[in-house]
């Protein structure tokens, strides 16, 4: 199993580029199932999660190129020949429950395994559940399997319990060709949800007020191809902007999106860090002492749950004491424990963690427990000292994008070992 080799790093210094959007590009390939013509999209990122999904659309019949180069993939669903997912394929991806919308849309019926939880919760697909419910189909779970169908999807009025961001997308999914009006309060407002909201509207689907709580979507006959390009991964943004901030570098990031990126450049900035928006990007320059800060996890535009793990570990080295809380998921404290043995000083409970700032961190053998959770240690390792390996480095592929040749580029010192 690789993993990552990881020495104390220099301020780091130079521009990087953001690439596609994980969490918008996701959804998006699963859109394409919509219409049998072909779908051209840009800013593909080459992940794990990626190649994953096209995977699972490969095996419902669509056909997919992708030029990981270009990073350009041409999808065209002309037929699709099977609505199963094979339990094995499904499993390595919980996004690929998004396609329960898509196919009930085209072929009126589906059966997906019920994605299990994973290491930061035991995340329930009811919500998903009962939007399509209400839109008309009938849905069966038994073997550990989710078999959903219907004659047709008639428009309804749908409210969220929770914001939640796949709940909202698969149901924008399936009320895109349904009969009538749809309607989703309390709908999760992220910007992967615009992003596949304009990829569908550019499809020919009418949706309206995405991006607000309460979207409104008349249903068409069918839908035609698009081109279009994903958004950059503000994750991903955000996970460099720490990377500059823990090192006391001073980065240009060329491609971030200033307005997806409010919460976290408000919270660089309460830990003294500098931030610049500037026409050729965001500056982040962070020469001065870092200083604790409070930060709770919040539905967007609140902080994102995403990103809580990095800033953890911004946390352990800054000034004082910081306060993190959890609101979004029950168990997204396991970068807790690793960065305790690299010497953070760092309690628990439930969905609070207190975090003492220390001088320093110390090297030594970590693990990667989740996908935000090995980015989280890869910067920790950056500031600590000695060497650190970092193993089950799989978790990051999933997610981030050249992770290694990036951070080199802006001089830190990682190289992967299989
Ligand atoms: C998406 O997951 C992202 N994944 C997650 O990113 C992200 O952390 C999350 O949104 C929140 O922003 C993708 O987009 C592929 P939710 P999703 O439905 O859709 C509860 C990463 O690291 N809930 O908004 O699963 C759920 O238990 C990943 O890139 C229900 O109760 O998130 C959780 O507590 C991790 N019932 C909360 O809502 C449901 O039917 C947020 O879940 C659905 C969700």
């Amino acid at each position: 199993m690789s993993k990552f080799i990881i020495s104390k790093s220099p301020a780091l210094s130079g521009k990087v580029e953001i690439s596609g959007a994980k969490n918008a590009v996701l959804p998006i390939l699963c859109a394409c199932l919509l219409t049998e013509k072909e779908c051209i999209l840009n800013s593909v990122p080459p992940l794990m999660d990626v190649y994953a999904m096209m995977d699972i659309l490969k095996s419902l019949g669509v056909k997919v190129d992708y030029d990981n180069v270009k990073q350009v993939a041409r999808i065209k669903a002309e037929k699709v020949s099977k609505t199963k997912e094979e339990y094995e394929m499904a499993g390595k991806l919980r996004a690929s429950f998004l396609v329960m919308g898509p196919l009930l849309a085209r072929r009126q019926k589906a059966k997906l395994p019920l994605p299990g939880g994973c290491q930061i919760g035991t995340r329930p697909v009811d919500l998903h559940i009962k939007g399509f419910t209400a839109l008309g189909a009938k849905i069966k779970q038994e073997h550990g399997f989710v078999m959903a169908k219907c004659r047709r999807l008639t428009g309804t009025h749908i409210y969220l319990d929770f914001p939640s961001v796949g709940a909202t997308e698969n149901i924008l999914m399936a009320a895109v060709m349904a009969d009538g009006v749809t309607v989703i309060e309390n709908a999760a407002v992220e910007p992967e949800i615009v992003d596949l909201a304009e990829f569908l509207n550019k499809m020919g689907a009418k949706i309206t007020d995405y991006g607000k709580s309460t979207i409104t979507i008349k249903g068409v006959k069918n839908l035609k191809g698009a081109k279009h390009t994903v958004i950059p991964d503000r994750i991903e943004a955000g996970t460099f902007m720490v990377a500059a901030a823990i090192t006391g570098g001073d980065i240009l990031l060329t491609n971030a999106v200033p307005d997806h990126l409010g919460a976290i450049t408000s919270k660089l900035k309460e830990a003294n860090v500098e931030i610049e928006e500037l026409s050729r990007g965001i500056r982040v320059c962070a020469k001065g002492e870092l200083l604790a800060f409070d930060l709770k996890t919040m539905p967007f535009p609140g902080f994102p749950t995403d990103l809580q793990a990095v800033f953890m570990s911004l946390s352990t080295v800054a000034k004082g004491t910081s306060v993190i809380t959890e609101t979004v998921f029950e168990n997204r404290f396991l970068h807790a424990g690793e960065l305790i043995r690299m010497g953070a000083e760092i309690k628990t409970d439930g969905r609070i963690a207190v975090v003492d700032g220390v001088k320093k961190l110390t090297a030594t053998q970590v693990k990667a427990t989740d996908l935000r959770a090995g980015a989280a240690l890869v910067l920790a390792a950056m500031v600590a000292e000695g060497e650190t390996e970092i193993s089950d480095i799989f978790h990051v592929d999933r997610g981030y994008c050249l992770l290694e040749e990036k951070l080199i580029n802006l001089g830190a010192q990682i190289r992967r070992e299989e």
